[in-house]
């Protein structure tokens, strides 16, 4: 297919994954794998705004990996303050809106600054819209998510019995965020791994065996092949 007949998608969401394996497979220690995963996201961010997408969402975080050896996270806080440095030039060169979803308030204070910083200089973007999902799991998000309307309830403002999936949607941290039209996990795995798990109810999957780090512009047009491939519809429904 001809690059520029593409239709591109509104929304791509990636599980970054296999910056551990790709550190094995160089002999390096799992820090250098993730720094390797950090340089590919700040491309990825480029070439999907080049490209005309959207909205751009990552999963650099779960609810999950604090489960990881303390070095790891520890390697890991260390590299989200180096990137974010670099995420802004990135940013306000491309364009880019950056926003974040899940519970950021479990990071430590100066990350929680840093990343604050990075949302407020990109505000005023008006071109592709990167959501970073740090310390994000799709259960944790729906559980605040109920505690939000509960009490909404609790206080009178709504009835439960008019709560409706719209406003379900609204209380999510992806509230301005349309649900992703393609989703892509690499490194081989085949899960949602507690992901967009409401919003990617009509998403389509696209798994490829090639490690986060090896993932480049040209893997992104053979996922968006793919995906154009795909019949849809029902308005993107299927
Ligand atoms: C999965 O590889 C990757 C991660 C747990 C972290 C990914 C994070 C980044 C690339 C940094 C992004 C930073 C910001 C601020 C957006 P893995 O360790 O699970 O790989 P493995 O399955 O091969 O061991």
């Amino acid at each position: 297919m001809d690059e520029k007949d593409l239709v591109i998608p509104r929304h791509v969401a990636i599980i970054l994954d296999g910056n551990g394996r790709y550190a094995k497979a160089h002999k390096l220690p799992r820090r250098l794998g993730h720094k390797a995963g950090c340089e590919t996201l700040e491309q990825i961010v480029e070439d999907a705004a080049r490209l005309g997408i959207g909205y751009l969402t990552v999963y650099a975080f779960s609810t999950e990996n604090w489960k990881r050896s303390e070095e790891e996270v520890g390697s890991l806080m260390s590299l989200f303050r180096y990137y974010l440095k670099k995420l802004v030039k990135v940013a306000m060169e491309n364009n880019v809106k950056v926003v974040s979803i899940g519970d950021t308030s479990r990071f430590d204070e100066d990350i929680r600054e840093k990343l604050g910083d990075t949302i407020k200089q990109t505000s005023a973007n008006t071109g592709m819209v990167f959501a970073v999902a740090i310390n994000y799991g799709s259960r944790d998000e729906i559980k605040r998510c109920v505690k939000k309307l509960a009490a909404k309830a609790a206080q009178g403002l709504i009835s439960p019995e008019d709560i409706t999936e719209e406003m379900i949607s609204r209380e999510l941290d992806t509230a301005d965020i349309p649900d992703p039209d393609l989703l892509i996990r690499t490194a081989g795995e085949q899960r949602l791994s507690n992901f967009l798990l409401w919003q990617s109810a009509y998403t389509e999957f696209y798994y490829t065996d090639v490690l986060w780090p090896d993932f480049h512009r040209p893997q992104l047009i053979e996922a968006i092949e793919s995906y154009n491939k795909r019949e849809r519809r029902f308005g993107g429904r299927l």
